[in-house]
């Protein structure tokens, strides 16, 4: 069982979990099931990954009880604004077949658009019908969450970024916290650009983990949530055996010393695809 973190809305979420980006629609339900029968109990979906359908019906085939599992799905850019926000959550619930989910989120602010805060009072709207049990953001920079939360006096409970060792976002994270905001950590495994690293590896060698779980161990002790994504039964076990070990303080330095600001993804800044 993993551990919990405290959402501002006085929910909790599981600081680990799985996500579906690039999982194939034909194998989600297979992939969320066993996934979810290992231990997880958070899984990360998105309207865009084309596959809520089988994240719902994994939900339903791991014999948990609903309640016991974690759902997350977002609204995609193209369905920014009031009420294309409340028909596309609408749509996702459909989908999932499920009356709420636990975490929705906006996808990107995309800045060009410029419906982040049109969305973001939707979202409030399906937390009051009880769509949506939480509601947060993904990939926003602090000008955009400064903005939500001045107009609307509502925080998100969380914003999923890119986390990585070669892009830690010290000061987005300072934000969050200031702002008692979740930090969720996506790309955490950084497409393997870190395995190689000195710190990774000594610390996996002194460990007796991979260089894996050296890193999303690393998320862990820096506070985030973290949602690896594996399509192997080995992936997924092996990202879920992270709470049997510590990282020294002199490991977690190291490791901090790894970033270089660089991205996988991109720049939520420029970043405006609907
Ligand atoms: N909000 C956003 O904009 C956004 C953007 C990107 C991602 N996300 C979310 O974050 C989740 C995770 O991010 P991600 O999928 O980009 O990347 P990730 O979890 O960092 O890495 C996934 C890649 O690493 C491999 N892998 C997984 N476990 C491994 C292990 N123990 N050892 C070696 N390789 C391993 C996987 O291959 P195998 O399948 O072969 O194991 C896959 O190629 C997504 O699924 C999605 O839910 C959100």
């Amino acid at each position: 069982m993993t551990q919990v973190l405290a959402l501002n809305d006085s929910r909790q979420i599981p600081q680990l979990g799985f996500g579906l980006w690039q999982v194939p629609a034909a194998t989600t339900a297979e992939t969320t099931a066993t996934a979810l029968r290992m231990g997880y109990r958070l899984v990360d979906g998105a309207a865009i990954y084309g596959n809520e359908a089988g994240q719902g019906d994994g939900i339903r085939r791991s014999g948990l009880p609903r309640e016991d599992i974690f759902v997350t799905t977002k609204v995609w850019n193209s369905e920014q604004g009031f009420d294309k926000t409340l028909r596309a959550a609408d749509g996702s619930l459909k989908r999932l077949g499920l009356d709420q989910v636990d975490l929705l989120l906006i996808h990107w602010p995309c800045p060009a658009q410029d419906l982040y805060l049109d969305s973001w009072r939707a979202l409030i709207r399906l937390q009051k019908e009880g769509k949506a049990l939480s509601i947060g953001v993904s990939n926003f920079q602090e000008p955009h969450l400064e903005r939500i939360i001045g107009e609307t006096g509502v925080t998100p409970v969380l914003n999923q970024v890119e986390i990585n060792p070669r892009l830690q976002q010290p000061g987005l994270r300072a934000f969050h916290d200031k702002h008692k905001i979740v930090t969720q950590s996506w790309t955490p495994l950084g497409q393997g650009r870190s395995f190689d690293a000195a710190p990774v590896q000594a610390a996996a060698t002194r460990a007796g983990k991979t260089p894996a779980q050296v890193i999303l161990r690393w998320h862990v002790q820096i506070g985030a949530s973290v949602i690896p994504r594996s399509t192997r039964e080995a992936g997924l076990r092996e990202n879920l055996d992270l709470f049997d070990f510590a990282l020294t303080d002199a490991e977690m330095a190291a490791i901090a010393a790894l970033d270089e600001g660089a991205r996988c993804g991109p720049d939520p800044a420029r970043f405006n695809m609907a």
